[in-house]
């Protein structure tokens, strides 16, 4: 079908549309919402601990008891949804603390899942926060550096998967990128009967180097090799929507693209190729520690920068992002919206309301 004809300048002014804060809020295509955010957590063991991680402002390692604190902070705010990392006691080869009826993760799910009933509640399913090599899965009998037993690692991550199911998880997410894993974790959770908890596959996660603050938060750096040899690389791009179908046909319900903003391009691909399928972003450790470091040097804005990126990873054909963000842009969109209520537009900050009076009627230069 041919476009209708348009007019051209100077009957076409496309700032007019632009010129009030009003008509801006009426011709705009993203909306940011609470309702797509998810909030990760750290949970570690002990009691009455909360320790701020360094290279992550404002994220916490939280034992049991602080995290059910949080959980409830996050319903408040009508986040929907938790994402649970967590740090075992000890670690081994195997990784048994990720399918140990008491492990970390377990435990915290049973609690928040008994105090806050209302909220989802997402489990990270992978083995590198668990093991002692630090790898996603099982390093082969053959040694070579960063080589992963794929079909091992399987079985062990299936376990992990029906533990944090029957702990109360909604929603297992693995993070482990292996192949097949969609697969085995369905057939897993369903011959247990769970046959409606979901799967969020980190269906296209790249091997990135802005995961680092995670890993340190996480104290899952391989302690050999990297993962490149299962993380996909981060050129290819074609190759994300190909993964992307693999584990739909596997029976994912929802995938992930992660990195988000460094991977803008990869999100809009795969809403494109599979506009009806659930799509969340994460929006990583490294790009929230880049945000808050300029900040904290007073080079970025926080409020606007950080609402800026997360509209923009929207815009890309996200319907759910995660960050560790959620909770402050849980705050400013309800402050937002409860001064476009009373009919004033909230400025981005006191800078910004000096300098420019939006929503007045004044046109805007
Ligand atoms: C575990 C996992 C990682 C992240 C989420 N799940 C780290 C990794 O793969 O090395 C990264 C999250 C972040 O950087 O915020 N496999």
């Amino acid at each position: 079908m041919q476009p209708a004809a348009r007019a051209q300048f100077p009957q076409a002014r496309p700032r007019r549309l632009r010129r009030t804060e009003a008509l801006r809020r009426m011709v705009r295509e993203t909306r940011l919402s609470v309702d797509g955010l998810i909030y990760p957590v750290f949970v570690v063991p002990g009691a009455d601990v909360q320790v701020e991680i360094q290279s992550m402002p404002g994220v916490y390692h939280q034992s049991v008891d602080r995290l059910v604190e949080d959980a409830r902070e996050v319903a408040d705010l009508g986040i929907p949804a938790l994402l649970l990392f967590g740090l075992p006691p000890s670690k081994d080869w195997e990784g048994t603390g990720a399918w140990a009826h008491d492990g970390i993760v377990q435990q915290a799910l049973r609690a928040v899942r008994r105090a806050v009933p209302s909220l989802v509640l997402i489990a990270d399913t992978c083995l590198c926060e668990y093991t002692s090599h630090g790898h996603c899965g099982i390093p082969g009998p053959d040694d070579r550096p960063g080589f992963i037993d794929n079909d091992r690692s399987l079985e062990l991550l299936t376990r992990a998967a029906v533990a944090q199911a029957e702990a109360g998880a909604d929603i297992i997410a693995p993070s482990d990128m292996l192949d097949g894993r969609v697969q085995a974790i369905r057939s897993a959770l369903d011959a247990r009967g769970l046959v409606d908890t979901v799967i969020l596959s980190y269906a296209a996660k790249y091997a990135s180097a802005f995961y680092g603050p995670f890993r340190e938060a996480a104290e899952s750096a391989p302690q050999f090799g990297d993962r490149r040899g299962y993380q996909m690389d981060p050129p290819n791009g074609r190759e994300a929507v190909r993964e992307v179908g693999y584990d739909l046909a596997e029976g994912a319900d929802m995938v992930m693209v992660k990195p988000a903003l460094p991977y803008l391009d990869v999100i809009h691909a795969v809403k494109t190729t599979y506009p009806d399928v659930p799509l969340a972003a994460y929006n990583v450790s490294g790009e929230y520690a880049m945000l808050k470091a300029a900040v904290a040097a007073g080079w970025l804005e926080e409020r606007r920068s950080v609402l800026e990126a997360l509209t923009s990873i929207a815009r890309a054909g996200a319907e759910m992002t995660i960050t560790y963000y959620a909770k402050d842009v849980a705050r400013w969109l309800t402050s937002e919206a409860a001064a476009e209520a009373e009919g004033q537009v909230v400025p981005a900050s006191s800078v910004a309301r000096a300098s420019q009076p939006v929503g007045t009627g004044v046109p805007n230069t």
